[in-house]
């Protein structure tokens, strides 16, 4: 925190010189230290009282002519001596009152009056602490959170503005008078956009105060922006994100595939099947993370993960983007193919390249030419060992990369490449077909065989066909028995 810094918001407009009355402005930012100027000049006597007030009125601190300090009752230095007029600076005609970790109740108006016997001077100084506080220091994501800028007591005619992360906040703002004192603030629904250090400014007679303080809204910080786009090969896996921030408990955490035509309303379409979950029994409670183990093109589209957390459901929705190679091989060019670097939503790409990967004996990879563009052709009868890998790249650098292996291509000529499961269906197909046609040809060729034979002992077949009958009568008898 900035408190912790100790800055001290001190700045003196006008110096004691003389013994008059004068007036100094002093604004410090709660939790620091200030320092309420009292100077007489090294050259004047030593003096014989020394008293600081508060309001005009209350003793704060006192010391007499036997140096015995006293201190009012209500600045008893019973908590780490918050206030102390330091010795040492006497010498230099310094009695500045110092007040560490200043509170809101500090803010007043003190007189420090010193005592030469034949002089007395006397210094008015107005302290004014300024706090800038926040309704919930960690607001949930959806929730109304409040910041207020508090000014204890406020000059007349100063202007309160508000900073967010050094730019000014457009936000309405509204103002309460309490006595003296000037709260301003903002009120507004919790959002990532509130994220940051919140700066109070207040500008007085051409100077300006300031105070700070850090505001973090939790919730699902991973991704930290709805429609976050993840990028996925096809047949690779991927994970799609999904963490909430520390502290939370979030419940009933559920994933979704939003169809594609529901732009407005999201609609929960079907998760595919290589889909799975976040485990319920993760060691990061936090991390509702889910992944798909091979995704297909079909898999790109839109991914809702929501969870409840103090009574808010919060969403974050984000997109898949699937990475495919296309390979062609044209007619005209026979032996050279065309690979297309496919993107399910190429929105945010701003540029293709073609890297050959190349992997020697001991399997060590290396990258060898480079090439622009999203389409690339290449022979395939040269040496193109390995494989071609398409990276894309967006504004910000690279997006991700897809993989195509050249051995395999060589089998698919003139056709998109086509899916490997259905090259195992059309040969197992294809073989059950011949083995049907061999065993109607063995058939055949037996009935052919068995006739030319029957042609040539004709009495044999009527002995054949009666035992054969004589058989078929006696199963049945037994059967009847
Ligand atoms: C392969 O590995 C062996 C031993 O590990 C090494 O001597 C050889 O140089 C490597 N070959 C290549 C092509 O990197
Ligand atoms: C493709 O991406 C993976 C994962 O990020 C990386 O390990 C691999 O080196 C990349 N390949 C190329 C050729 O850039």
């Amino acid at each position: 925190m900035m408190l912790l810094e100790c800055f001290i918001f001190v700045v003196i407009t006008i110096l004691m010189t003389g013994a008059q009355c004068e007036e100094t402005e002093v604004f410090a930012e709660a939790g620091s230290q200030a320092v309420l100027p009292c100077k007489c000049g090294p050259s004047s006597p030593y003096p014989s009282n020394i008293i600081w007030t508060k309001d005009r009125k209350g003793t704060v601190w006192r010391k007499g002519k036997n140096g015995l300090q006293f201190w009012g009752s209500s600045f008893l230095p019973k908590e780490n001596q918050r206030l102390q007029c330091p010795h040492s600076q006497f010498e230099r005609g310094d009695y500045s009152l110092q007040i560490n970790n200043v509170r809101k109740g500090d803010g007043g108006i003190y007189t420090c009056k010193v005592d030469h016997g034949d002089q007395v001077i006397e210094n008015v100084v107005i302290l004014r602490i300024m706090e800038v506080s926040i309704s919930s220091l960690v607001p949930v994501w959806g929730n109304d959170v409040t910041i207020s800028c508090n000014v204890t007591p406020c000059p007349h005619g100063a202007a309160i503005q508000w900073m967010l992360n050094n730019s000014p906040v457009m936000s309405q703002t509204g103002i309460i008078l309490n006595g003296n004192a000037v709260e301003s603030f903002v009120r507004e629904k919790a959002t990532a956009r509130l994220t940051g250090n919140w700066t109070c400014v207040v500008g007085y007679k051409g100077n300006k105060w300031q105070a700070s303080a850090a505001l973090t809204v939790k919730g699902i910080i991973h991704p930290s922006k709805d429609n976050t786009k993840v990028y996925a090969a096809v047949g690779s896996a991927v994970t799609l994100p999904c963490v909430f921030s520390p502290g939370l408990t979030p419940s009933n955490t559920l994933w979704e595939k939003l169809k594609p035509e529901s732009i407005f309303r999201p609609i929960p379409g079907r998760l595919s099947a290589s889909f799975s979950p976040p485990s319920p029994s993760s060691q990061f409670p936090l991390d509702k993370s889910a992944s798909l183990k091979e995704v297909g093109f079909e898999d790109e589209g839109r991914y809702r993960c929501s969870g409840t957390v103090e009574g808010q459901r919060l969403t974050r929705n984000m997109q898949l983007v699937v990475a495919k190679i296309d390979s062609r091989t044209t007619s005209k060019e026979r032996g050279t193919v065309t690979l297309t670097c496919q993107l399910s939503d190429s929105s945010d790409v701003t540029d293709y390249e073609w890297v050959h990967v190349v992997y020697d004996l001991n399997g060590t990879q290396s990258i060898g030419s480079i090439q622009k563009g999203k389409t690339l052709s290449i022979s395939k009868m040269s040496e193109n060992q390995g494989e071609w890998a398409c990276r894309f790249y967006g504004t910000e650098g690279i997006l991700g990369n897809v993989t195509s292996h050249i051995q395999l291509m060589s089998g698919l000529n003139g056709q998109k490449s086509s899916d490997p499961s259905d090259n195992t269906a059309a040969v197992v197909g294809l073989s059950l077909l011949l083995l049907v046609l061999l065993l109607v040809l063995v058939k055949m060729c037996k009935n052919h065989q068995r006739r030319k034979r029957i042609f040539q002992y004709p009495a044999l077949e009527t002995i054949v066909h009666n035992t054969s009958i004589e058989r078929e009568e006696r199963e049945r008898k037994r059967e009847k028995k």
